[in-house]
């Protein structure tokens, strides 16, 4: 039997019935169309599903879109405010933080929540911050930079 859930995604309200089993990664991209936030393993090892849920880093795949009934999400779009994009996403841009761009979303909402916590990371700081988001392409090693690039831009409001 579906159930209701009543998320606010990136400051809009959605209600939408879903099954019990669904999980929020497919809740955002198929339920609610936000195709940004990525899936990868469903597993919880690879972190491209990765979203903020009351400001705390979830991997959505391993959440049920019913567990976030009442809560307030963020995604990858809700970062940019209109045209002007979030430091971290100008950031990835200017030090080439992706190739493949399947990890970015990811990846990007863990940069954003450590630089809230921790505005002026150290190198080690940004890997064990990034620890839960694996990265094909990169290396890590543009994606480390970008973060430093983004060092103390991060509003944490
Ligand atoms: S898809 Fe969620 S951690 Fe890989
Ligand atoms: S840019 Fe391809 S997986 Fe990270």
């Amino acid at each position: 039997m579906k159930q209701t859930v009543r998320v606010t995604v990136n400051g809009r309200l959605y209600e939408e019935e879903v099954e019990p089993r669904q999980l929020l990664s497919y809740f955002l991209r198929e339920t609610i169309g936000l195709t940004g936030t990525h899936i990868g393993c469903i597993i919880g090892e690879c972190g491209a599903c990765t979203v903020q849920v009351n400001g705390t880093l979830v991997k959505s795949c391993l959440m049920f879109a019913v567990q976030a009934n009442g809560k307030e999400i963020t995604t990858i779009e809700g970062l940019a405010e209109g045209d002007t994009l979030h430091p971290v996403q100008e950031a990835f841009i200017n030090n080439y933080g992706f190739q493949c761009g399947y990890c970015t979303p990811g990846m990007i909402m863990a940069a954003d929540s450590l630089l809230k916590k921790n505005p002026y990371p150290s190198e080690e700081e940004i890997r064990e911050g990034l620890a839960g988001n694996l990265c094909m392409c990169t290396g890590y090693v543009q994606i480390v930079a970008a973060v430093k690039e983004a060092a103390g831009q991060v509003d944490d409001g």
